[in-house]
């Protein structure tokens, strides 16, 4: 186990990286048609990306709750730390706007949205999350918005890029605006540090455990994603 008392955020920094490159590695492996998110050479399909969107805001009204669970958790463990998170939360719980902006562009409209079921991995993934913070506190809800935010900085430019040359710039308005929030206010430095306080009563192993379980989640969203678009049409 490594447990020690102190980490700072840049060690931490340092000890994710080859765990996060190596879950997105195995995500472009087995997922199918995942690379076409991001690759400038492929067309991105217009109905993956809209229901990827539709996900995206119903994702965020439930980990708002986990957020919420996560914070309260936190509060009596490292109030610090809690300082942190709390304008984070309250910033991501808004986040579902910016979305719903686009998506009216694509001729969504907010009850279809409320009217579109969730996917599976989703509902699992969230209740994984709400039974892990029952069980060991706030860690397991921030190895999921580190596991988000890396993702963020590293891919979210690329697809938000491709959907603007497809489909205009007037329809991805707010997710330009996202990447901004999240590039401006450091929201991945943020959660290295968040996570570093935390881990002076939890241990790096039971970190990369649940942000390795994070991504295997979203690996099953992606498939079933895939299955009700692309999927579904070439068949
Ligand atoms: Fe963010």
């Amino acid at each position: 186990m490594r447990m020690r008392a102190q980490w700072s955020a840049a060690e931490l920094h340092a000890a994710l990286e080859p765990v996060i490159e190596e879950e997105v590695a195995i995500f472009l492996d087995r997922t199918p048609a995942a690379i076409h998110l991001t690759d400038p050479a492929q067309t991105l399909n217009r109905e993956y990306y809209i229901r990827h969107r539709i996900e995206t805001v119903k994702r965020i009204w439930l980990t708002s709750r986990t957020d919420a669970l996560a914070l309260a958790a936190m509060v009596g463990v490292d109030y610090e730390a809690a300082r942190m998170w709390a304008p984070y939360v309250s910033e991501e719980l808004g986040h579902d706007l910016l979305f719903l902006r686009d998506l009216r562009a694509y001729g969504v409209s907010l009850d279809d949205v409320r009217a579109t079921p969730l996917f599976p991995s989703t509902v699992a993934m969230v209740n994984q999350l709400e039974r892990d913070i029952e069980a060991i506190g706030a860690l397991p809800a921030v190895a999921y918005s580190l596991f988000v935010e890396w993702n963020s900085d590293r891919y979210s430019e690329r697809v938000t890029a491709k959907a603007e040359r497809q489909f205009g710039d007037a329809r991805e308005r707010g997710s330009r605006s996202h990447l901004a929030i999240d590039k401006n206010e450091s929201h991945y430095a943020t959660m290295l540090k968040i996570a570093a306080a935390l881990l002076h009563s939890r241990s790096l192993d039971e970190l990369e455990r649940l942000i390795r379980g994070i991504s295997r989640h979203f690996r099953g969203y992606f498939a079933e994603l895939f299955d009700e678009t692309l999927g579904r049409a070439a068949v």
